[in-house]
């Protein structure tokens, strides 16, 4: 980084730069990415375990068997972010860990992990932010049909009763699901997600499930919770955009917005399927049967915040006859489309921009629009940025540190970004970065490092990157460092 000279640096108001008050700064991680304890105190295979057990679907046949081991080191780990000063931590519950067979009553000694992870938490200052569903369903449950089957609802709805009754009274933010369009289309559409099917009508039955399952969840939270207990839903909204100018590709742009954003926007803020995600997908599934009465006043039952994940935007245009489209591989490369009745959009990767160990360019702008197009559509939401960060290729350097300048370059450009939204009008209410430490990144393995403090799978180390210093900085301050002073 060029240093500037603080005599010509721009000078900015300290409070120019202070995040809103009540702000929450956190760090996230996802059940099967870290906990590793597969098969212990009663856990059974979840999706995710037969997915990744299965030759070929997982980069170098890397497992989450032990991951980053959190289930034995939470102590530590709770240690760790209190030292690095995070205000809340975003987890996910294994649900095959709690309600091995995914029906009936729950196994106390998953729920007690819970229990102590939280009271851990919460010893320490730190807010527990809890998901309920970060894409393990138990895998009895799939081989019972799995999201493609109405059923799978009412279990959802059983298991969400079962932790508002074990964690309500100390868990104040409950999440149903985070991205359920990777549960939907990557699972059951591309296949480069657990349980890896290829159907696309399958793909969009389980997406119509996944929002009745959020809605009945939110229902069951909401009768068991604390009067100020929060709910919530986390999405991957896809900051789209066309290619260019042409109608076409504002056709494709359209389209990948319907398939990706408002199938679950809408239902679930509006209380409608958009028109047009109808006709695009006539040919392969019957919605005048999939939806039934009732299921849109349940969808849409309110959420008090919208969690939004967002690492890089998504560039489309609509190639003309006989062109072929190119593939979307952001969480995998597949012969087979995620984007049911639109697999000929192309995806392009942005030029001239930097790009991640994903191969995923780097915009910070694309979040500060993704905020501002959420509070324009739905005004008044609240909303709360529950994944946002980087892979880069990492390593500890002789002397035991880990540097990673692009990380803190892309932390300081996406937060100016949610500073500007806010400044904007966007209600912002917090700030969860992925992720606190490297994990098991899905079809990736562990060739993929996204924690702002590095593991070291052989020893279990774990060792804060520059990042981590940086963010706890950022966190001190609510703040970011001045303009070329950081
Ligand atoms: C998101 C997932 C998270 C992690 C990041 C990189 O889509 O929610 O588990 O894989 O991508």
């Amino acid at each position: 980084m060029t240093a500037v000279r603080p005599d010509i640096a721009p000078k900015q108001a300290p409070e120019a730069t202070r995040f809103p008050t009540g702000f929450v700064w956190g760090a996230a991680t996802a059940a099967y990415q870290v906990e590793g304890a597969a098969a212990e105190d009663g856990r059974t295979p979840s999706i995710w375990d037969t997915f990744s057990h299965t030759p070929g679907k997982v980069h170098n046949g890397d497992t989450g068997d032990i991951a980053a081991d959190h289930y034995h080191r939470f102590r530590d780990d709770v240690a760790l972010m209190k030292q690095l000063g995070l205000k809340a931590y975003r987890f996910s519950i294994s649900w095959s860990r709690v309600q091995p067979t995914g029906r009936g009553p729950a196994v106390e000694r998953g729920l007690d992990f819970y229990r102590k992870l939280v009271d851990e938490l919460l010893e320490a200052d730190i807010a527990p932010v809890a998901t309920l569903y970060h894409w393990d369903l138990p895998q009895e449950l799939e081989d019972a049909g799995g999201w493609p089957q109405r059923v799978t609802t009412d279990r959802f709805a059983d298991y969400a009763a079962i932790m508002a009754g074990a964690l309500g009274d100390r868990v104040a933010t409950w999440t149903t699901f985070n991205e359920p369009w990777c549960s939907a289309f990557l699972g059951y559409g591309s296949g480069v997600h657990a349980p890896g099917r290829t159907e696309p009508a399958a793909a969009l039955r389980a997406a119509h499930h996944l929002n009745l399952a959020h809605g009945r969840a939110i229902e069951v939270l909401r009768d068991q919770l604390p009067a100020g207990a929060q709910t919530s839903v986390t999405l991957n909204l896809h900051q789209v955009r066309p290619l260019t100018a042409s109608a076409a590709d504002a056709d494709a742009a359209r389209r990948i917005d319907a398939v990706g954003n408002r199938i679950f926007t809408g239902p679930m803020l509006r209380g409608e399927y958009p028109e047009d995600l109808l006709a695009d997908t006539a040919h392969l599934v019957d919605w005048s049967k999939l939806v039934q009465d009732g299921d849109l006043a349940a969808i849409s039952r309110p959420v008090d915040v919208l969690g939004v994940n967002y690492y890089t935007p998504t560039l489309v245009s609509l190639p003309e006859k006989g062109e072929s489209g190119s593939g979307n591989d952001v969480h995998g490369a597949s012969a087979f489309s995620p984007w049911p009745g639109s697999e000929h959009v192309a995806f392009h990767l942005a030029e001239g921009k930097e790009r991640t160990a994903m191969n995923w360019s780097i915009d910070p702008d694309g979040l500060y629009h993704l905020l501002m197009d959420v509070t324009r559509d739905h005004p008044g939401l609240p909303l709360m940025v529950t994944e946002n960060g980087a892979a880069f290729d990492d390593y500890v350097s002789p002397e035991g540190r880990v540097e990673d300048p692009e990380r803190i370059a892309y932390l300081h450009g996406h937060l100016d970004a949610v500073q500007r939204a806010v400044a904007d009008g966007a209600d912002v209410r917090g700030y969860f970065l992925w992720s606190l430490m490297d994990n098991f990144e899905w079809a990736y393995g562990y060739s993929k490092r996204f924690g702002t403090v590095y593991v070291d799978y052989a020893s279990q180390r774990r060792i804060p990157k520059a990042s981590a210093h940086w963010y706890s900085d950022v966190i001190r301050r609510h703040a970011l460092p001045s303009a070329g002073l950081s």
